[in-house]
């Protein structure tokens, strides 16, 4: 029998890219696709060029009929919306905020909110796949990553997981205007992103910063992060810089045995350089190294699409390594 799925969201920048994924995965069924202003209407009409979709109101979401669950919202709706599903026994899979960080308090200085259910944050798996993968098998409530995070995480995960991340990390971060979403804002208008580089939040205002520190911590480093994120002029894509002390021993090496299985992680030869496009359309993360022993640096530089590895592909591949079924299932 095919998992049912529900997504709430639809007609956002990540949710019609799930859509797309869910609809051509083998193994779901995509019952509802819902959201919040253009119910009644096909997800073509709303966003040309995307499947022919119906579309159905958030309150008429039968929860009961729903194995899983995927949640494209924006943080606090996406805890009220997730509450009813999880009240109804389905799992889980937010693409939100709202359950990654692990401290109530935390979650409130960031977000300046109040949690409304603090009590599922300890029960939430971090879904960076990679990192995360034993415990998401029937994980019933799924904090999918921020995009920034995940772009930043692959990068330092071989060494933060072997206790060779050392010193102050500097992650110099670029995406496309889609990190921001769909809603209307004057920053993100074309006149004003068109020929533009924008930093945002400069000096570690940025909310993810406290997500990935929350991820360096819970693997044992100690190391601090400087971030800078900037909007870059193109719709979709990611790319991190990565400024890091170099360890000793052979550091490519050191990458391509930890992520030698992993089918969505492709590390480059040495010499070569990762690009924005490498990864656009694609759930992988592509990497690079760049060993400088004279200065006892080591650059990485990751590369994702925001909207895939970002967000709707690796929601998807956590919901694969949630039921132990091919990761690549669906994303392909
Ligand atoms: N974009 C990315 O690259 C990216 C990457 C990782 C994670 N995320 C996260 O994923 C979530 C969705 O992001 P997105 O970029 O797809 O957003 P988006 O393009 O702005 O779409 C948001 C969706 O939620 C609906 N919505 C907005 N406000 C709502 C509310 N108060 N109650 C119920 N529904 C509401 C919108 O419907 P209406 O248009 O009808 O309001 C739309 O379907 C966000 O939490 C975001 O932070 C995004």
């Amino acid at each position: 029998m095919k998992e049912r799925v529900g997504l709430l969201g639809a007609t956002g920048y990540s949710g019609r890219e799930l859509v797309e994924r869910l609809r051509r995965h083998s193994r779901l069924e995509l019952v509802t696709a819902a959201c919040r202003s253009d119910a009644g209407k096909s997800l073509a009409q709303v966003l040309p060029g995307a499947p022919d979709q119906p579309l159905s109101a958030l309150e008429e979401v039968d929860f009961s009929s729903l194995d899983t669950v995927f949640l494209c919202l924006p943080h606090a709706a996406s805890a009220e919306w997730g509450e009813k599903a999880l009240q109804s026994g389905c799992r889980v899979i937010d693409l939100s905020a709202d359950y990654r960080l692990t401290s109530a308090e935390l979650y409130q200085k960031v977000y300046n909110l109040a949690h409304p259910h603090p009590e599922r944050l300890s029960q939430a798996v971090y879904g960076l796949t990679e990192l995360h993968r034993a415990e998401l098998r029937e994980a019933r409530l799924i904090a999918n990553p921020g995009c920034y995070p995940t772009s930043v995480l692959l990068g330092l995960a071989p060494l933060l997981r072997q206790g060779l991340l050392s010193g102050l990390v500097l992650a110099d971060s670029k995406s496309g205007v889609s990190g921001a979403g769909r809603s209307a804002s004057l920053p993100n208008l074309f006149g004003e992103v068109s020929e533009n580089v924008r930093p945002y939040a400069v000096g570690d205002q940025h909310r993810h910063r406290s997500e990935m520190l929350q991820q360096i911590r819970a693997y044992g480093g100690s190391s601090d992060l400087l971030f800078t994120p900037q909007v870059v002029s193109c719709f979709r894509g990611m790319l991190s810089n990565l400024y890091i002390d170099l360890p000793a021993g052979d550091v490519w090496q050191i990458y391509a045995d930890f992520y030698r299985q992993e089918p969505f992680i492709r590390l480059l030869e040495p010499g070569q350089t990762a690009q924005m496009s490498d990864s656009r359309q694609t759930n992988l993360c592509v990497l690079s190294l760049h060993p400088m022993p004279e200065q006892g640096k080591l650059i990485v530089v990751s590369s994702i699409d925001n909207l895939v590895k970002g967000a709707a592909g690796q929601a998807l591949q956590n919901l694969n390594a949630a039921k132990g079924w091919p990761e690549t299932e669906g994303l392909l």
